[in-house]
Parts: structure tokens; C-alpha cells; sequence
């Protein structure tokens, strides 16, 4: 499976970026406005229902030009139509990328080795929606008899993240059992969540890819402890089910696989929320609205295969990226929803963004020729004005921003005076980050001068919907794979969390036991020798 790239196009393409950056280097954004009066009509697009506005960024038609000519000869399209064609773009686990398969409509077609498996992805989507359905209307019920209130998923990364995220973000549309999570292998973690909640009432959902995560099998395991204790030990099937790809890991742990709902290797765990680890969505949502959220998804799928690229967000939000990193040398971003229930998106993004382009080899292994992933992080707005807004507006660092803003606040005319403020705080941040404050403005005192011309993107849409929240994600999804399209890495493994892993395994013995502390390096047999003292 290979994809053309032209070394020497390449060069040419960055060359001749490098060149063009430096010639805008006397340039403020602020006097783009001034030379364009369209330049937000320009500079700004739209697909369903998300606007992103990028004319706040310093960069030009002509930037614009050059960087879609980088996509161009760094084979973005051909790798994308590898991608949905079902060919094994993960190239080190030799596996397809088919996310946007389980997030496809029936009548849909993607084949892996030949075979199409959208039957596949319906029937497990149709098992989910109708085990959500019975345990919402009360038909599926614990050992006792008791309807189930509350809804324990345990996972982590890709099998948590998710679901915590996009259970926080669509609150308006709860209408099922109560959801909480659990995903850190420290105990205070499920001994805060399972105090106050009653066995009868509770039903876990151990959400692990491969069954073999040692935080969740931990978790998982004193969960059942704790079921078992107060409900006796044929409760258990009644109370626990998973979500895998792993058969007989799930059997071997005691779950029935008439209690499993699958998925495949083709789908990455951080990629997965749309297939059965979305149980706890569709538990809290309702299937329908679970539909309406595919249908997001997907519809930022056709975009992004269908649109040019001047129109085509994936790409553009991509771009930008490479701009920022590789040109402007711009070492992070900061996604800041004015949106208090997506609080968690920044972390989701974290693991989606991080884990899949934080590479240090091209496809081939040789080492990349550019810098690769940026650090991503973010809190609510307009909590974070509040706390390192501060760094983002007279810090030494420049940080683009990427604002989420909904249109639309909350229906109770209780809260009408929220919206106004909520709104004028985002276009507030993004305003003073371009323009600045000169010394002069600022009364000649050094301390309140702000520098300004510093980027930012907004991504606006009516109001956080299932739809909207799905195309939101897969937007993201799809502007990780154009960044490592361009930097030609593989975005769909994670051999970077392995060694700690490996690490973490061998250290357990010396941690319990107090043994070979000797072999191991002065810092950590230091620390162990304390933290034996203390415990
Ligand atoms: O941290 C590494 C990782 O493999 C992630 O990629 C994944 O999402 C997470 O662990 C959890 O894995 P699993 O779903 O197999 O328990």
C-alpha cells in the first residue's frame, strides 16, 4: 500500500511555504481586514451545521494555495480514498481504518479483505440500541427484579473518554438511567463512585478493546466484587455486560457472550465512540438521538470526501495546523469551548489528537523531517480567562486558540441574561488576541500593553445537538489524519504507551514485595524505599 510522494515536490512545496511565511512576517492580521472587506466571507466556511471562521489567522489566499499544494503532493486525497476503500493505512498493525464505517447508514458499503461489513455494523448497532431500549424502559432489569437506575462504565482511554465526554455534552438530551464512569486504576476512583449507589439498581459495562487493559480489569474485578458481596455471585450476569472485540478474554472473565457487544480491530479505540462504546450514550440518549449523533458523523464524513478543498474544514482546520506547527513553529494549541457541557473535550482530544500524531517516525520508520503533533489542551471558557488566559494573551509563547461557540443558550427564559455574556466573552478572547493593546492605548504603562496578532479559529454552531456533536468529533478525527497525511505518519497506532506498560508490569513485584530494588535505577529505588516507609 503505498502512496506516492515526490521528495523533491515536497521540498518545493515547503520551500516555497517557508519563503512566503517570511514575507508576512511584517504583516498584523488585523491590516488583512483592513485590505479585505470580505476577508471573513473568504475566510470562513461551513458544512451541516458548524461555521469555522479562520480569518483570524495570519495567513492569505496565497497561503492558502501553498499549503493545499502541500496536501497535494503529500497524497492527502489518495490516502484519504485508501482510507475509505478499507486498505490497511495502520500500517504497523496492518489493519484498515474504518471508523467512518460504524457511524455509515444502512445501504452504506465498506469492505475490509473484500467482505463488507456493514451487515456486521448494523446488527451490533441493532443488539446495542435494543439492550439500550429494555434497560430504559425498565424490560431489562437486575437480579432482583429491580429496574436499573444507574450505569457504571469502566474503561479507559479510548473506552472512557469518549463516552465521558459525549455523555457531559449532550445533558440536555438525558432522559435514561443515571451514567457515571470509572477509569483510574487508583481505588478512590470506583470507591467514590460506587459509594452511594445501590447494587439492585446498578448495572457495569466493562468497555475494553482488548480485554487485557490492567486498569480495567482491576476495576472490573472489584466492581464485581463488590456486586457479588451484596447481591451473591449469580448476580453477576445479570449486572455486568462488555463491549469488546476480544470473544473469549470477555468469556474467560465471566461475561456470557450473549452479554457482549462487539466490535473489530479496524476501529481504533480512540476512534470507537460511535460503535458499542457508545452504550452509555445511547443509555443516556436514547437510541434515537444515538442515530442522530451517527448522522453527524457521517454527514462530516461526505463532507470531507466530497468538498473541495478551499471549502473543506478537515482540510482547512488541517492546514492551519501545519501552518501553526511547522511554519509559525507554534509547539501547542488550546481548544477552548464556550460550552460548560464540553468540559471533557479538550481531554477527549487530548488522547484523539496526542496518541494518534505524537510520532517521531514516518511510515516507513526513517525518521520525520518536520515536527509532528502539537500539545493540545483546553478548558471551558469562560472559566479559563479566568485562570491561563493570562499566559495565552501576554505569555512569551504564542498558543493558537480554537474557540467553540453554540448560538443558542439555554431554553429556560430564566437564564436568557447567560447567553449574551457567554457569547461576548468568546468574541471578547478571539477580538484581543488579533488586536492587542499598543502602548499608546495603553496610557504608556508596559504592564497592560498586549501584543496582539496572535491566532485564533472559532468553530460556531447553532447548539450543542447530537448532530452537531458528531459532526464536531469527526471533524477533529479527520483533521488529525490530514496533519499526518502532510507529516506521513501513521496516526492509527500507539506503540509510545507501551513501555510503560512493559515497565509498570515488572515494577508490581519490587512494589509489593520490596525485592530487587537493588537492580534498579537510584531514583526509583529511592522512591520505593520511601514510599515503603510510609506505607
Ligand atoms: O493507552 C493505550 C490504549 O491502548 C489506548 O489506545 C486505548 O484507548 C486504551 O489503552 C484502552 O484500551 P482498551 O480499550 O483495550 O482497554
Amino acid at each position: 500500500m503505498t502512496i506516492t510522494r515526490d521528495p523533491s515536490k515536497l521540498d518545493s512545496a515547503w520551500a516555497q511555504l517557508r519563503a512566503h511565511h517570511a514575507g508576512l512576517s511584517g504583516t498584523r492580521t488585523s491590516s488583512l481586514f483592513e485590505a479585505d472587506q470580505r476577508r471573513f466571507e473568504s475566510f470562513s466556511a461551513s458544512a451541516g451545521e458548524l461555521l469555522l471562521d479562520y480569518s483570524k489567522c495570519k495567513l492569505t489566499v496565497e497561503t492558502r494555495r501553498l499549503l493545499a499544494t502541500l496536501a497535494d503532493v503529500a497524497g492527502v486525497s489518495a490516502l484519504r480514498e485508501k482510507m475509505f476503500a478499507g486498505n490497511a493505512i495502520n500500517l504497523t498493525e496492518n489493519r484498515a481504518v474504518l471508523h467512518a464505517a460504524i457511524r455509515a447508514p444502512e445501504g452504506s458499503v465498506f469492505r475490509v479483505d473484500g467482505r463488507d461489513v456493514i451487515p456486521d455494523v448494523l446488527g451490533v448497532r441493532e443488539a446495542c440500541f435494543a439492550y439500550a431500549r429494555a434497560v430504559r424502559a425498565g424490560e431489562a432489569r437486575g437480579a432482583t427484579g429491580e429496574r436499573f437506575t444507574d450505569v457504571v462504565n469502566i474503561g479507559i482511554g479510548g473506552s472512557d473518554l469518549g463516552p465521558v465526554m459525549a455523555v457531559e455534552a449532550l445533558r440536555a438530551f438525558h432522559d435514561g438511567p443515571r451514567l457515571h464512569f470509572v477509569s483510574n486504576v487508583d481505588g478512590a476512583h470506583l470507591a467514590d463512585v460506587l459509594r452511594g449507589l445501590e447494587p439492585a439498581r446498578t448495572l457495569v459495562i466493562v468497555a475494553s478493546k482488548t480485554f487485557t487493559t490492567i486498569e480495567t480489569m482491576t476495576n472490573a474485578r472489584s466492581a464485581r466484587f463488590w456486586l457479588a458481596g451484596a447481591l451473591g455471585e449469580e448476580a453477576v450476569g445479570d449486572h455486568f455486560v462488555a463491549v469488546s472485540t476480544a470473544r473469549e478474554k470477555v468469556e474467560t472473565f465471566g461475561i456470557p457472550a450473549s452479554r457482549m457487544f462487539g466490535f473489530w480491530d479496524w476501529v481504533g479505540g480512540r476512534y470507537s465512540l460511535w460503535s458499542a462504546i457508545g452504550l452509555p450514550l445511547m443509555l443516556a440518549i436514547g437510541p434515537e438521538r444515538f442515530a442522530e449523533f451517527l448522522s453527524g458523523g457521517h454527514a462530516m464524513d461526505r463532507h470531507f470526501r466530497e468538498s473541495a478543498s478551499e471549502r473543506n474544514l478537515p482540510i482547512l482546520m488541517g492546514l492551519i495546523g501545519i501552518w501553526h506547527r511547522n511554519l509559525c513553529g507554534y509547539a501547542s494549541r488550546a481548544v477552548i469551548p464556550y460550552a460548560q457541557r464540553l468540559a471533557r473535550f479538550a481531554a477527549y482530544l487530548q488522547q484523539l489528537d496526542m496518541e494518534s500524531n505524537g510520532k517521531q517516525v514516518q511510515r516507513d520508520g526513517s525518521p520525520v523531517t518536520s515536527a509532528t503533533g502539537p500539545i493540545v489542551w483546553g478548558e471551558p471558557g469562560t472559566n479559563g480567562q479566568h485562570a491561563f488566559f493570562q499566559l495565552i494573551h501576554q505569555g512569551t509563547d504564542i498558543i493558537p486558540v480554537e474557540f467553540l461557540l453554540g448560538a443558542q443558550g439555554e431554553d429556560d427564559p430564566a437564564l436568557a441574561a447567560h447567553q449574551p455574556l457567554l457569547v461576548a466573552n468568546c468574541l471578547a478572547q478571539s477580538q484581543a488576541l488579533m488586536l492587542g493593546r499598543n502602548l499608546e492605548e495603553a496610557n504608556g504603562n508596559p504592564h497592560r500593553v498586549f501584543k496582539g496578532d496572535r491566532p485564533s479559529i472559532t468553530l460556531l454552531y447553532p447548539k450543542l445537538t447530537p448532530f452537531v456533536l458528531g459532526q464536531l468529533i469527526a471533524l477533529y478525527e479527520h483533521r488529525v489524519f490530514v496533519e499526518a497525511a502532510i507529516w506521513n505518519i501513521n496516526a492509527y497506532d500507539q506503540w509510545g504507551v507501551e513501555l510503560g506498560k512493559e515497565l509498570a508490569t515488572r515494577l508490581e513485584n519490587p512494589v509489593k514485595t520490596g525485592q530487587g530494588l537493588d537492580a534498579l535505577d537510584g531514583s526509583t529505588a529511592g522512591l520505593l524505599r520511601a514510599i515503603r516507609a510510609l506505607s
